[in-house]
């Protein structure tokens, strides 16, 4: 090819591709069948994890419930039958622990068959200044939030690839798109993520692999007990968000194949402003939304989880 039918192929698709993001900002994407799919979802004890559970609990889907917390996931065994879930497993996994992920994910392999969607949800959160934070907790935070998406993906992923058929999900954070004062190594553990993520979905396009798909969420604060006591400066802008609301976005997400999913929206022109502001622009907004205190009030989950 030559540079100038290079660069009109580049130009017209770049035309097809905007006029497309427009059309399915303005009209709500036709969701996808996931009748018959297995779906899988780490943290599935607590949370935005058990939430998602219950919005796949109405759907013709096998759920598989990975945590370790084996009470959590009896409860959210429990309310997805609730809501007509049939065919739900649940299976004590430490997502961080490379062996027990490729063991327990054999074990499902055998037990309920190939993952289709791939829910990487667990995290844990650290809440303390990078100084101040003991080296096993800084550990912990990566080997949960990052390094267990790298083996649930390397254990799950070659079935999708083969069907050309399949879907991961990466639950990661505004703290993996912006850098926060007191979350240095939830931020990294979630930036990493993001990449892994990124990565992932660019060798399965090379691949021409366009039958399995991504989507990487990045919500701010939820209300679920993980950020206990972090309050928001301007709730208008940036409100602390209900767990349910998150939940029936991140499904909405994969049934329409979104490929990003930022929340609240004010997240996205952050991060747009974050691409070009200078920097101490950027350190003064970041002042004036009050990312400097965030953590200050940081308590972390209190309360028992259900
Ligand atoms: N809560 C928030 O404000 C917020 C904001 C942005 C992103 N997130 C992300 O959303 C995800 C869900 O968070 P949540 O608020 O529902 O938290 P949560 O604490 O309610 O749920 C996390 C679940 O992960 C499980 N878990 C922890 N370590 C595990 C491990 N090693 N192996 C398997 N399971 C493990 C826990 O038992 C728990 O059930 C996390 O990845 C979190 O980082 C949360």
């Amino acid at each position: 090819m030559n540079f100038l039918l290079e660069t009109l192929q580049l130009i017209v698709l770049s035309i097809y591709y905007n006029v497309e993001a427009i059309i399915k900002f303005c009209i709500p994407s036709k969701k996808k069948n996931v009748t018959g799919e297995i779906v899988l979802i780490t943290g599935a004890g607590s949370g935005i994890g058990r939430l998602i559970a219950l919005e796949f609990a109405r759907m013709d889907v096998a759920l598989v419930l990975w945590d370790i917390s084996e009470e959590g996931m009896k409860e959210t065994t429990r309310l997805s039958k609730e809501r007509g879930a049939s065919r739900i497993h649940y299976y004590l996994c430490d997502c961080s622990d490379k062996t027990e992920v490729y063991r327990v994910a054999e074990q499902v392999k055998r037990e309920v068959g190939d993952i289709s969607i791939l829910i990487n949800n667990a995290g844990i959160v650290t809440g303390k200044k990078f100084m101040d934070a003991p080296d096993h907790l800084i550990e912990k935070t990566i080997e949960v939030n990052t390094m267990s998406h790298f083996w649930t993906n390397k254990a799950f992923l070659p079935a999708m690839v083969k069907n050309n058929h399949g879907h991961l999900v990466t639950i990661s954070s505004s703290a993996g798109l912006i850098g926060v004062n007191g979350l240095a190594d939830y931020c990294a553990s979630k930036f990493a993520a993001i990449g892994f993520a990124e990565s992932v979905a660019l060798e399965l396009i090379a691949t021409g692999k366009d039958g399995v798909k991504t989507t990487i969420v990045c919500p701010y604060f939820i209300n679920t007990g993980m950020f206990d006591g972090c309050s928001t400066k301007w709730p208008t802008l940036l409100p602390i968000l209900d767990p349910n609301y998150v939940a029936k976005k991140v499904v909405e997400a994969i049934l329409t194949d979104q490929t990003y999913l930022m929340l609240p929206k004010s997240m996205y022109l952050l991060m747009a402003l974050k691409s070009f502001l200078p920097h101490k622009q950027s350190v003064i907004l970041g002042m004036y939304l009050g990312a400097f205190n965030f953590m200050d009030t940081f308590q972390g989950r209190q309360k028992k989880r259900i």
